[in-house]
């Protein structure tokens, strides 16, 4: 069976095996025993007495699929099993973590605690060789260690992150057919003249995760609210009118995300024509990945395509090292073409050069773009390209060579539509890339 199709539990053993290898070499780097991981601490609201919905620690969720166990500690001594501390507090609040199982249990020395006292007897006796990983508010947390998310390790383990193993790939592979799942949910209720709040739970339904499950919160936008990147309300009403429909939304398998968007017309064709050709824009790009390429030039592509794609459907005029020089193009495309996924939706190394903490600038005027790197073998990153009517933006035009390039009026056609983005999560390969998404929606 081709390692594409197989379950990520089958391919855990060799994860675990390279991210020790990673986490020795930090320790190497940071001249210390033992790298300590703490899962992290759910935050109280101000003035109050309950939680924000709880985020692990990415580090942590690296080495094992726990996304929701607050207050776990994991041990890393190079050399030997990886301790565990799980916390399995005694709570009549809330629902306590069930007992470890699953795949990931043999490759731990799991020791179960039910009281803060308890995970300071697990902790190495030599605090002062450890190195603790994590988001530390409390210094009660850090337990008398004192280097905490040293630069010199957590470089090291920034610029791994962006090579995925076969075991992270897999989880990916399967967080895209998850979404995918809800999209086709989310298509149907649009359809079905449904409010974007039911839009919402269509896609959750189908997905099967709750809210605070999603990797982060769906953009679920109608007609003009198409044009706002984050898009972060959910009308409980669907407009008298149902023109359009952006939909960015991901899932989430075993801590690894998917961040996927779709563009629909409800019926009008010219507006579906302006979506299949921003589609046939993204498979080129798409087209454009593999090993060695500079992420930096494919953006700029990007925006060379959006040039022509303007000029096609009517939206400006001009030529394209025109319209790019004069801020037409980032006007309507103000976002970077994309960016790295994994544990974290925007994951981290985006900018980095080396693992020595060396990092790559954002060329200037590309305040957005998120990815600056070469691209290498086994990222994951999105390649989402869009086309919106933002007045805010063409209002900065105003008074500048760009402005009499725009068509007014072709503007004022797509504005009721709001825009439209396509977003796929792709893995570089050595000579052109698998896409994760696309695979998933050709399934039946
Ligand atoms: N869903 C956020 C993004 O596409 O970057
Ligand atoms: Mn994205
Ligand atoms: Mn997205």
């Amino acid at each position: 069976m081709s390692s594409n199709y197989a379950e990520p539990g089958q391919l855990y053993p060799a994860h675990i095996e390279a991210i020790k290898a990673r986490h020795d070499r930090a320790l190497e780097k940071a001249g210390a025993g033992h790298a300590v991981i703490f899962s992290g601490a759910p935050k109280l609201v101000f003035l109050d007495d309950y939680y924000y919905p709880f985020k692990a620690n990415p580090h942590f969720v690296g080495w094992l699929p726990l996304t929701a166990t607050p207050f776990c500690y994991l041990i890393h001594t190079p050399g030997d099993v990886p301790v565990l501390v799980y916390y399995q507090e005694k709570d009549y609040w809330h629902t306590p973590p069930a007992d470890p199982q699953g795949y990931w249990i043999d490759h731990f020395d799991i020791r179960v605690v039910h009281t803060v006292d308890d995970i300071a007897r697990h902790l190495p006796h030599a605090r002062d060789k450890c190195i603790l990983i994590g988001d530390i508010g409390d210094e009660a947390h850090a337990f008398s260690i004192e280097r905490v998310n040293p630069a010199s390790a957590i470089n090291i383990l920034h610029y791994a992150r962006s090579e995925k193993t076969g075991y992270e790939l897999a989880c990916m592979r399967a967080a895209s057919r998850r979404a995918v799942r809800g999209h086709r949910a989310a298509e149907e209720a649009f359809r079905a003249r449904k409010a974007e709040y039911e839009i919402h739970f269509a896609y959750c339904r189908a997905a099967k995760h709750t809210e605070n499950e999603l990797p982060y919160g769906n953009i679920i936008a109608l007609n003009e609210n198409s044009a706002i990147m984050h898009y972060q309300h959910r009308a409980r009403e669907a407009p008298a009118k149902i023109r359009s429909f952006l939909i960015d939304a991901g899932a989430n398998v075993h801590g690894y995300a998917s961040d996927i968007t779709r563009s629909y017309s409800f019926e009008d064709s010219e507006f579906r024509e302006f979506i299949d050709r921003l589609d046939a824009l993204q498979l080129e790009l798409v087209s454009e990945v593999k090993a060695g390429v500079d992420f930096k030039d494919l953006h700029f592509l990007t925006h060379r395509k959006i040039a022509d794609l303007l000029v096609t459907v009517g939206l400006a005029s001009g030529s394209v090292e025109s319209l790019i020089e004069n801020g037409v193009t980032t006007a309507f495309f103000p976002t970077g073409l994309g960016h790295l996924l994994g544990i974290q939706v925007h994951d981290v190394g985006g900018f980095m050069q080396d693992e020595s903490g060396n990092t790559i600038d954002r060329p200037s005027g590309h305040r957005w773009l998120r990815l600056t790197r070469t691209l290498e073998v086994d990222q994951v990153l999105t390649i989402e390209p869009g086309c919106y009517v933002i007045d805010m933006l063409l209002e900065n035009l105003q008074g500048t060579p760009g402005a009499a390039m725009v068509n007014r009026d072709k503007v004022d056609w797509l504005r009721p539509f709001g825009g439209a983005r396509i977003e796929d999560n792709v893995r570089v390969l050595a000579d052109g890339c698998e896409n994760f998404t696309r695979a998933a929606f050709a399934e039946p």
